[in-house]
This record gives structure tokens, C-alpha cells and sequence, in this order.
């Protein structure tokens, strides 16, 4: 499972994910303060609103949009792919005053440019993906246009679906309102259950709303009743939660920096070794984003074939693009371990050699060789 998630969970994660128990419970509760006190080092946040969603990652996008958009809000939504699209078009759904902000295709939003934008108009809410899994592209300066938007009065809401824990993210320290995540990448959790945090100033926008949200499981202010107050919303994903406490537990235990480390070595000796081979990376840096690598197909083959060949003959999966000529290699959680990375580099290079391209297969698996030297054993 080295496509662009979901990735391979470690067994505990799979241990946790197989129990199931009460609810509403003692033990329950004990698992939701730790789920959200571990949380507030993951996100890096002192938030008291997280919350855990039963749904994938656009259900959490989407109970970020749903309770701070609403009929007449104006919206700036960054756009460099396909789930910042997403946004946009949640967004407009539940009556929102959409301004997309479009970005050229693999290239990292540029705060001067929405500068313009928020100095010329006034917007509530600023959407942004950190890194667009669809075309591999990373909002390298979400930092200082979440800062861009905080001076502009606009809320900020960030999909690290695909980046949390595995590029750096300060939710208080860069000033974003809200930070939603999935289970199935940067976590290595199963997919299905997703984490949310709101600021204290995207609360009050909650708990001042003129209209109720329309969608019920994903209202913020009824979650709340089960995250913060020990009562019944919905029946809770207990086996989901159970193994995002344990996904969570293992980075506090590796610890963020140690993890972004790993990250950050993995992803950059495949990115070498790739190009050693004779392979293209569809983004430059420094919008090249690790937690997920873009390669261009060599010309005259086809990127179906070569995963189709990769997954058959070394069952090792890759992932294809959302209609782009590149297929993608994923570099989240347990995908960055150096067999994983040996293996798919190995599977990639005689799949392609044996579709008629050029390769140099040797000489990129001793590059990847010489990057993981270093890898901590
Ligand atoms: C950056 C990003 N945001 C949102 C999503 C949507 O997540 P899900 O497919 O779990 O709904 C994805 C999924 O690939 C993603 O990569």
C-alpha cells in the first residue's frame, strides 16, 4: 500500500481497531480525553474543541465548512487542486459567497497574491489545502498566509489530511481556526474516522451562527454534547476512536520532530534515487510535496500499466492521478520505512524496464541505498 493512501497501520492500530465497548462508558470517556489531549500536541494547539468525526476526510472537511459557512458568508478558497476544489464546492453548497483564488497547476499558493485578494475584498473564511495529495503540489507558506489572513479578520480553515505529522503544522502558533485531518494518511489509522479542532474564535462564529446547521451528525455545537459534555449525539465509531488513540500514541511516542525526520529522509532519498534512475518529479521544489511524490510517466507508456504490473507481479500498489500523466507514490507514516521504500523503488524500475523504458534501475536503488543510510535502526 504505497499509493496516496489509505497507507499500512501498524499492528496495535489494527489490535486497537478490532475492540469494541460502551460508548458512553468510564473507559470511553477516558479514551476521548486522551484522544483530545493528544491531539492538542499533534495539531499543536491548545484548542478545547477537537472532535472526532464517523466519516472519511471530506466528512470533516465538510463539518468544517458546514458550521462556519453559511448563506451571505464570503469565502476565499485557495485553489491548487483537487481537494481545495472540494472545499470551494462545499462551500458554495451550503450558500456561501465562493471566490476562488486559482492557482497554476503544481505550484504553492503565494502570499502576496492572497494579500491582493483579502486587501481588495473582505472575506470571512480563507480555505487551504497544506498539501494537495491530487497533484502532489505543498502549500509551502500556509504559515504566513494563515498570518495573512488572521490580519484580515478571516477565519482559516486547513485540510492536513495528508500532512498531519508528516510536515510540520502549528495550529495556534500559525493562527489557523480550524485544522481537519483523516485517519487513512499522515496517521497511519484506518480510514473512516477523521479529527477536527476549532479555534476559540471559530467557536464564537459556531456558537453565534444565525441559522442552524443544516446537517445534524455533523453539527459542531450537537458533537460537542458527546466530545465535551459525556452525552449521546450519534452511536461513536468506538473502534475507530479506539484505534486513532493508539495512531496517536505511537507519533507522541516517536515524537513529532523525530517523525518529521523520517518523513523528510524517506521522502527525499526516494525523490533522489527516482531521479537518479531517470525519472521526472512532476512539482519543483519548493512546492514539491514529501508526504506524497509525483512522478511523470516516461514517454510512450502508460501509467495504468505500470501499476497494474507493479501490483500483479509485486503486489506493491501504487497511485494513478486525478487526469494528470503521473502516477503517485505515497510517503506517510509506515510508508516511510527503508523495505517499504526498497521494494517499491525495485517494483517501479522492472515494471517500467519491462514495458520498454529506459531505466536505470542499479544505480537509483544505490542512491536510495546511500540516502537511507542514516536511517535511525
Ligand atoms: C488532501 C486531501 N484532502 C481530503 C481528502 C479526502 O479524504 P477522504 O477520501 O477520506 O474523504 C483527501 C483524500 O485523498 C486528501 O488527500
Amino acid at each position: 500500500m504505497m499509493g496516496a493512501g489509505p497507507v499500512p497501520i501498524p499492528s496495535r492500530v489494527a489490535a486497537a481497531n478490532s475492540i469494541v465497548i460502551n460508548h458512553l462508558g468510564e473507559t470511553m470517556s477516558r479514551v476521548i480525553e486522551q484522544v483530545q489531549s493528544m491531539c492538542r500536541y499533534v495539531f499543536q494547539t491548545q484548542s478545547r474543541h477537537i472532535m472526532g468525526i464517523a466519516g472519511p476526510g471530506s466528512a470533516a472537511m465538510e463539518m468544517a465548512i458546514c458550521n462556519l459557512v453559511w448563506p451571505g458568508r464570503r469565502i476565499l478558497s485557495i485553489c491548487n487542486g483537487y481537494f481545495s476544489l472540494r472545499f470551494a464546492e462545499m462551500a458554495s453548497r451550503v450558500g456561501g459567497i465562493v471566490t476562488i483564488l486559482d492557482v497554476d497547476e503544481a505550484n504553492a499558493a503565494d502570499p502576496e497574491v492572497v494579500r491582493r485578494y483579502l486587501s481588495t475584498s473582505q472575506f470571512d473564511v480563507i480555505t487551504i489545502v497544506q498539501g494537495e495529495t491530487s497533484n502532489t503540489t505543498w502549500n509551502s507558506s500556509l504559515q504566513e498566509i494563515a498570518k495573512i489572513g488572521r490580519e484580515h479578520g478571516a477565519l482559516v480553515i486547513v485540510d492536513a489530511v495528508c500532512t498531519l505529522s508528516t510536515l510540520p503544522l502549528q495550529m495556534d502558533g500559525w493562527g489557523i481556526d480550524c485544522v481537519i485531518t483523516g485517519g487513512q494518511k499522515g496517521l497511519s489509522c484506518i480510514p473512516g474516522v477523521s479529527l477536527i479542532a476549532f479555534s476559540d474564535r471559530a467557536w464564537i462564529d459556531i456558537e453565534c451562527k444565525p441559522i442552524k446547521t443544516h446537517q445534524w451528525c455533523l453539527d459542531a455545537l450537537l458533537a460537542d454534547q458527546f466530545w465535551n459534555k459525556k452525552s449521546y449525539h450519534y452511536t461513536a465509531p468506538v473502534s475507530g476512536i479506539l484505534a486513532l488513540h493508539e495512531a496517536l500514541r505511537l507519533v507522541i511516542n516517536e515524537t513529532l520532530q523525530a517523525r518529521f525526520e523520517r518523513h523528510m529522509l524517506c521522502s527525499t532519498s526516494l525523490q533522489h534515487s527516482l531521479e537518479v534512475m531517470g525519472l521526472k518529479l512532476f512539482v519543483e521544489k519548493p512546492a514539491r510535496l514529501n508526504s506524497v511524490v509525483g512522478v511523470c510517466i516516461p514517454d510512450k507508456l502508460d501509467g495504468g500499466n505500470i501499476r497494474l504490473l507493479m501490483s500483479q507481479r509485486h503486489r506493491v500498489e501504487i497511485a494513478g492521478s486525478f487526469g494528470l500523466n503521473i502516477i503517485r507514490i505515497g510517503q506517510m507514516g509506515e510508508q516511510c520505512r527503508p523495505h517499504n521504500l526498497f521494494r517499491t523503488l525495485h517494483a517501479l524500475g522492472t515494471s517500467i524496464q519491462e514495458l520498454g523504458g529506459a531505466i536505470d534501475l542499479p544505480s537509483g536503488m544505490a542512491e536510495l541505498e546511500r540516502g537511507l543510510n542514516s536511517f535511525p535502526c
